[in-house]
């Protein structure tokens, strides 16, 4: 079986520290079973010029480099979240361009390929991460690095013309396309792939999400994330009955909770978030004082200016609406701005009779599915939901709100609180059955087995693990179907025929 190679901004710290996400554990995980490697950045402003730091821990090893002080200015600050996240997110007016920042993030890409060339072995599946290391793919392909490489965007992917406002965007697009397999969190993700490829790099479209590029075959597929339902479900049962979870019901006795937590992102619509709670008390005065929001925003990438002044307006706004509509007894909103426990995170969101996450655009929003693995399934709350949240594809059993319309987050606010249980019932069954079966391992099995697949058909793999990863692509999918494409490849090297099967 082929080794995993993990490449991604952030690389988990050693056990012991604070436990980690699912996604951190599926990735792990399926390290353990094929032996892994995860390379990345240590988080840490060090010497640039040192090779990769190795730990080992059980399986897997984790090689990590430091970044200069410049680099974490320009590459991960500057161009990272200060250009390519808003882009991403479709909120240009919040990006700030400079050429600069843009060179210091393609070196930082190519030092990546460079430091994690020496640690590869011919016959490593490599899966490169999210929006950070776009350029990778190409950086490790004009290495001479000829492995099959699989991508994720963890965010969405915007349409062409708002990408086009930063000129580096359509260069990072061909840059992609290195890749065997490029992966999204939805359709829409993709489909705005697929046009912005035709537009920057000429690409064919082919049948069954596939795009020629040159002679190659760069395949496209949709892997929602997800979470570890049975496991968020269990823990927030557990830590409901934590002292802090009980201190927070009692507080709020006889009142209903409403609830959001995120990074404080100006993606996540705090503040039009604030602004639907307003309008739901000027709308449905009858809930003054019968129902209170607990806002959770850790705080995030602070030195990006964007983020400083979303704290500042946000303080102001709760502020505001707090001094405006609190009595002596009772405040319609308690703001937190920190990061709390994953845990109690848990606990709270089961007291929670509704979940309001409602972010301006996200790629998929795991607070949504853990609202709903956190309810009591006898008594479950509400979700009320962006529209703009790739969640959304999947979680029809909530009320879907545009986040930008005030009045229509009021009028979902009041009929979530209201809602008779059996019509909670219902809705809370039919998400709970979306999202049950599905788990982070499940998504990173499907990612790499479509990798798998991709790459056995693709002419840019080496011949010396050509033969393993047939079998083990034949192995992975459907057995008449997954036959034919290995016998066909296997007479037939460089392929340029029309693929036959969508991904996804
Ligand atoms: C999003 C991104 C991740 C990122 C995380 C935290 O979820 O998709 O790649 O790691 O935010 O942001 P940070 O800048 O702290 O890594």
């Amino acid at each position: 079986m082929n080794r995993l190679v993990i490449v991604s901004n952030r690389v988990p710290a050693a056990a012991a520290a604070t436990p980690a996400g699912g996604l951190a554990v599926a990735l792990d995980g399926l390290m353990e079973k094929r032996g892994g490697l995860w390379f990345g950045w240590s988080g840490a402003i060090g010497n640039a010029d040192l090779p990769a730091t190795v730990r080992r821990e059980g399986g897997v090893a984790y090689a990590t480099i430091d970044l200069s002080a410049e680099e974490h200015e320009r590459y991960y600050n500057n161009f990272a979240n200060g250009v390519l996240w808003p882009l991403l997110h479709t909120m240009p007016e919040l990006m700030r361009f400079d050429r600069r920042d843009a060179r210091v993030y393609r070196a930082v890409n190519a030092r990546m390929a460079a430091r994690l060339e020496p640690l590869l072995r011919p016959d490593d599946l490599i899966w490169v991460h999210d929006f950070h290391l776009l350029a990778l793919p190409a950086a490790l392909r004009a290495r001479g690095v000829g492995n099959p490489i699989g991508f994720f965007l963890h965010v969405p992917f915007a349409s062409a013309d708002v990408l086009a406002a930063a000129p580096e965007t359509g260069a990072l697009v061909r840059d992609m396309l290195a890749a065997d397999l490029l992966g999204f969190q939805t359709e829409n993700d993709l489909a705005n792939f697929a046009a912005a490829a035709e537009l920057f790099a000429q690409v064919t479209r082919l049948p069954g999400n596939a795009l020629l590029v040159g002679r190659r075959r760069v395949r496209l597929g949709v892997f929602p994330v997800e979470i570890e339902p049975h496991g968020f479900a269990e823990m927030a049962e557990r830590m409901a009955r934590a002292p802090e979870a009980v201190r927070l019901r009692h507080s709020i006795e006889g009142q209903h909770l409403i609830m959001g937590v995120e990074r404080l992102d100006p993606t996540k619509g705090l503040l039009q978030r604030l602004a639907g709670l307003h309008r739901l008390f000027e709308r449905h005065p009858a809930w003054l004082g019968r129902t209170t929001m607990l806002q959770i925003a850790a705080v995030s990438r602070k030195d990006v200016a964007s983020y400083r002044s979303l704290r500042e307006a946000l303080e102001r706004a709760a502020g505001g609406l707090n001094a405006e509509l609190a009595e002596p007894d009772w405040q319609p909103l308690r703001l937190v701005c920190r990061g709390v426990d994953r845990g109690l995170v848990a606990g709270y969101l089961r007291a929670a009779r509704v979940g309001l996450v409602t972010p301006l655009r996200d790629g998929m929003n795991l607070v949504a599915k853990e609202f709903v693995a956190a309810q009591d399934p006898a008594d479950p709350g509400v979700l009320v939901l962006s529209r703009f949240a790739g969640a959304a594809q999947q979680l029809d059993g909530a009320l879907l709100v545009n986040p930008h319309d005030a009045d229509a987050m009021a009028d979902a606010l009041e009929r979530a609180l209201a809602m008779p249980l059996a019509e909670r019932l219902a809705r809370w069954q039919a998400m709970w059955a979306a999202i049950a079966p599905r788990s982070p391992l499940g998504w990173g099995r499907a990612f790499v087995a479509a990798l798998l697949r991709a790459t056995s058909i693709n002419a840019v793999t080496q011949r010396p693990f050509r033969t393993a990863l047939v079998a083990e692509a034949a192995a992975s999918a459907a057995p008449s179907i997954g036959s034919d494409l290995v016998r066909v490849e296997a007479r037939r090297p460089p392929l340029v025929a029309a693929e036959h099967r969508p991904l996804n």
